[in-house]
């Protein structure tokens, strides 16, 4: 998936559309090529007029244009991977943990319990992602869905001036909405391209999209047994959504789930929390956080496809995220 094939091509162009069935599919929110080629026809034909039988053509059509979801070549894939860029923590340690930092074109799940510092990891990423290339940024703006209403522009402010950055000028880069359910989160994703798109050609092009937290309102809606099934569902497509965005805009995706401290184990319990295993095996990085003696930290990276189970130490301070062994 270039990025130069969003850009460039139009809707019209893919076989078997025309401008009345282009009009359509841009009504519902489908404005690239990218997007058709990884929706379902069931999903086209639900927010369109378009039959699912036509919907699956137009699919085929547009994966074709699009050259997604054909085999491919290793080499292919060597080569897209080569535009994976990565984001400084903050913290020297953590980055090595994370093979160098949060990626693009990926899902970063943190979790933990209450105060071990999910959210200010996303405010520091969200200044950091704004940092040159030279100095572990990405030049870029962030998107950040919050849910709790736990974000704090002061605090942010407060980390972008310890990097000797203009407050002000790191806030305008920063796109932030309240989700007030489940439904609103995930229409927020559809927003979320729309702002994207538009930065994509100007100066700070989004490369990272927070959801603080992934989990929350998801908890909140679907309680009791009978639900759960639903319940997973819904958060499947909200994930694949996050991933689809990743890939179109090569952005990191930071995800936060709040979970109830284990003392007697240090992994993902799939019992306790929410999510379970559908969070589980479509986070790329999962970090699993702790608090220790004061404003340390501890990181474990928990089943990664190429990196080693490990931990870091970083601390909170007034700075932001930095070492813990300092
Ligand atoms: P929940 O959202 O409640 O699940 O928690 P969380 O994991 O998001 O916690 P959060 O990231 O908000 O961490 C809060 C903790 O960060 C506080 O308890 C402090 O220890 C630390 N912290 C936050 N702001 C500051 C600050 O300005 N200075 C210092 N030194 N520490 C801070
Ligand atoms: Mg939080």
């Amino acid at each position: 998936m270039s990025e130069a094939v969003g850009g460039l091509v139009s809707l019209e162009d893919i076989p078997g559309v025309g401008p009345s069935t282009a009009e359509k599919l841009r009504n519902a929110g489908y404005t690239t090529v990218e997007e058709i080629a990884v929706a379902s026809p069931i999903e086209i034909s639900a927010a369109t007029e378009i039959s699912e039988n036509t919907a699956a053509k137009i699919i085929v059509a547009a994966r074709k244009l699009a050259n997604v979801g054909d085999f491919e070549t290793g080499d292919k894939v060597f080569e897209r991977r080569q535009n994976v860029s990565k984001i400084t923590t903050g913290s020297g340690e953590l980055d090595r943990l994370l093979g160098g930092g949060i990626e693009t074109q990926a899902i970063t799940e943190f979790y933990g319990e209450y105060g071990s510092g999910k959210s200010q990891l996303c405010f520091q990423l969200a200044v950091n992602v704004q940092l040159p290339v030279s100095e572990g940024g990405l030049d870029g703006s962030v998107i950040i869905i919050d849910t709790e209403g736990t974000f704090r522009p002061e605090r942010i402010a407060q980390m972008a001036e310890a990097k000797g950055l203009d407050p002000m000028e790191v806030l305008k880069n920063i796109h932030v909405a309240r989700a007030y359910n489940s439904s609103h989160q995930m229409l927020l994703v559809d927003k979320a391209k729309e702002v994207a798109k538009k930065m994509k050609n100007n100066g700070k092009p989004v490369r990272l999209l927070i959801v603080d937290s992934l989990t929350s309102h998801f908890r909140a809606e679907y309680v009791g047994r009978g639900t759960l099934a639903e319940r997973q569902q819904r958060l499947n497509k909200h994930l694949h959504d996050l991933i689809k965005f990743s890939e179109i805009f090569n952005a990191a995706i930071v995800v936060t789930n709040q979970v109830m401290a284990k003392p007697e184990s240090h992994f993902y319990d799939s019992t306790a929390p929410v999510g379970g295993h559908v969070v589980a095996h479509t986070a790329t990085f999962r970090v699993y956080l702790r608090k220790t003696k004061g404003d340390l930290r501890i990181a474990r990276l928990v089943d990664s496809p190429c990196l080693p189970e490990a931990e870091a130490m970083f601390k909170i301070t007034e700075r932001g995220i930095e070492d813990g062994r300092k």
